[in-house]
């Protein structure tokens, strides 16, 4: 099924062509058309294009209406203030667009143009250590991102770059050499059996973490303590770095045990991630040598007391002295930039890509200018094609970074835990008429809890700081994921009583009540939103604009009755078409953020 191009494409067409009539000058001039409330639409770009010829707006637009194609679209028409052009289109018009969105599998939602190659950098955690709420911003503002860009027609290419490498795997992996049992499961002491019962998935998670975490204590204590230990640790990094089997043996196991908590968090999180677009620091461990050696040889990076650096003219430290980026240390090891670059070569050049995004924490800012600017410099990177997506810091209530009591910083998963239990008590009141059982309870709070999570994260611009408020989060009165599950099963609600099937026919004859041609009018918005939020990689573009269905669509209920409409069985279709379409619209919005959109709620 074609695309079904917007009402507000089709006015913008028709002023594009009325102006190149009346003016042929002005063939390539914006008509800098706007939704507006004194008409449907305003036009205001008469006034530039006036001033660029030095004519009178007023009478340039008077020109442009008189030059209008007469079209079905356009009711009325008339020029105000100093120049602009008011636009109200027809009623029949908003529900034929209606109805010819409702036909389509996408809304009439249409692919990109000429859509390209992107590799996402998000959701990377680091290996023996808990998730926390900087991984869930870049988990669930990455997975947006790949949906809605998916959605658009783009070629995605998901990469997890998660931190399994350094020198701290030296030091536990000796621990674990001179403690072999330390990971064992038996010694836990959970006493969790390798059953598969239901809900094992979760115990499993936790109760590798758990082991991780004893791993990792222990292996600092001893490196902190004893001297010998701490030399031993650090040769074992060269055992690693070399790739002696046994030495690689283990780490394996840690990193796989890494795994199976990141997993857990991930299906808590309801999100996807897959094991083979998991790409660590490690992966590109081979190729360090040729970073190294190019950057070199080129002169891109120069020795500086041992290390290999790159200069930039206005990156300094506070006290005046350049800080360059250090690719290979004094000692011949190798850090995170060498890693990024390296990954940079491979994405370009091995994954073609021609569009990196990392979604990564606003404070490593100054870390991906450098590297991106090292690889322009080395002719691995395009100018441009490089992006980091930063995000801010998510904040207690204190407004302060987001921390326990304790001042340790909040596991993933607790956080996770409570909003699912407060979304719980949400539902347990709101749905008590609806006679769930407790696990359909309990599923509804997982999708409503997740839900709010996700969309507090994702409405915020993201570069912003947020304050994490599980109250306001979970409240059906507001700018939350609730207030839009709770409208898009109301619409369900309506289509259910109404018989569901077939689809509902438009009747374009009839008029249309303020609050329907609103809804209709925002409808008619969702393919631009969606390109907008994909070309400015903005999720909260689509969340801003969901909210605003979810409160059209409320006020449109409260005022024009559906299934008794005064008007008789065409004005119920009419209005059953618009709420379908809401409906359908809140889903896919929705869908597009991770968030589940239940039947009932
Ligand atoms: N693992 C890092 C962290 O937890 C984030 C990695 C970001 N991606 C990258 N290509 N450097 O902070």
């Amino acid at each position: 099924m074609a695309s079904v191009p917007s009402l507000a494409a089709t006015v913008q067409q028709h002023l594009l062509d009325a102006l190149s009539a009346a003016v042929p000058e002005a063939s390539t001039a914006d008509p800098m058309l706007r939704r507006s409330d004194r008409a449907d639409f305003q036009a205001n770009g008469m006034l530039a294009l006036a001033k660029r010829l030095g004519g009178n707006p007023r009478e340039l637009a008077s020109k442009v209406v008189a030059a209008l194609p007469a079209g079905e679209e356009i009711q009325e028409l008339e020029v105000s203030g100093p120049g602009f052009l008011n636009i109200t289109v027809a009623d029949s018009a908003l529900t034929r667009q209606l109805a010819a969105r409702a036909t389509d599998e996408r809304l009439g939602v249409p692919y990109a143009e000429s859509p390209g190659r992107t590799v996402i950098d998000y959701s990377q955690p680091n290996v023996a250590k808990e998730m926390h709420v900087g991984h869930l911003r870049s988990t669930v503002i990455g997975d947006a991102l790949v949906q809605i860009l998916e959605h658009r027609g783009e070629t995605v290419v998901r990469r997890h770059h998660i931190g399994d490498w350094g020198t701290q795997f030296g030091m536990l992996i000796q621990y674990l050499i001179e403690h072999p049992h330390e990971l064992d499961h038996a010694s836990d002491g959970a006493g969790h059996s390798a059953g598969d019962r239901e809900g094992d998935g979760e115990d499993a998670g936790e109760a590798a973490m758990a082991r991780l975490n004893r791993l990792y204590k222990a292996s600092r204590a001893a490196f902190e303590a004893d001297e010998d230990f701490k030399s031993r640790a650090r040769d074992r990094v060269v055992e690693l770095q070399a790739g002696e089997p046994e030495t690689l043996r283990l780490w394996h196991r840690i990193v796989d045990e890494s795994k199976i908590y990141f997993q857990d968090v991930y299906e808590r999180l309801d999100v996807e991630i897959l094991d083979r677009d998991i790409l660590g620091e490690s992966a590109y461990n081979d190729a360090l040598h040729d970073v190294v050696r190019d950057l070199e040889e080129s002169g891109v990076a120069v020795r500086s007391e041992g290390a290999l650096c790159v200069f930039f003219d206005d990156v300094k430290g506070p006290d005046g002295t350049p800080s360059p980026l250090i690719v290979q240390k004094s000692n011949g090891g190798f850090g995170y930039a060498a890693t990024d670059l390296a990954a940079i070569r491979d994405r370009i050049g091995t994954l073609h890509a021609d569009t990196l995004l990392y979604v990564v924490d606003a404070r490593q800012a100054l870390h991906f200018r450098m590297v991106f600017e090292t690889a322009q410099r080395a002719g691995w990177l395009p100018e441009g094609a490089a992006r980091q997506l930063p995000f801010g810091t998510v904040l207690g209530k204190d407004g302060k970074p987001f921390k326990t009591r304790e001042g340790e910083t909040v596991r993933l998963v607790d956080l996770i835990d409570e909003a699912v239990e407060r979304a719980g008590a949400v539902v347990r009141e709101k749905s008590a008429g609806l006679g769930l059982s407790e696990p359909e309870i309990r599923e509804r709070a997982a999708e409503v809890g997740i839900g709010a999570i996700k969309y507090a994260d994702l409405s915020n611009a993201m570069t912003r700081d947020y304050v994490f408020d599980l109250d306001r989060m979970v409240s059906l009165n507001g700018d939350t994921s609730v207030y839009l599950q709770y409208a898009h099963a109301r619409t369900r609600s309506i289509l259910r009583k109404a018989g569901d099937e077939p689809r509902p026919v438009a009747h374009p004859e009839l008029e249309l009540a303020p609050a329907e041609r609103a809804l209709a009018l925002h409808l008619d918005e969702f393919g631009d939103t969606l390109a907008q939020a994909a070309q400015a990689y903005e999720p909260h573009k689509l969340t801003a604009y969901l909210y605003q269905l979810a409160s059209l669509f409320t006020t449109f209920y409260d005022q024009c009755p559906v299934l008794k409409a005064e008007g008789g069985t065409a004005q119920v279709e009419n209005r059953l078409l618009l709420s379908e379409l809401t409906g359908r619209t809140l889903r896919q919005g929705m869908e597009l953020l991770g968030i589940r959109a239940p039947e009932q709620l």
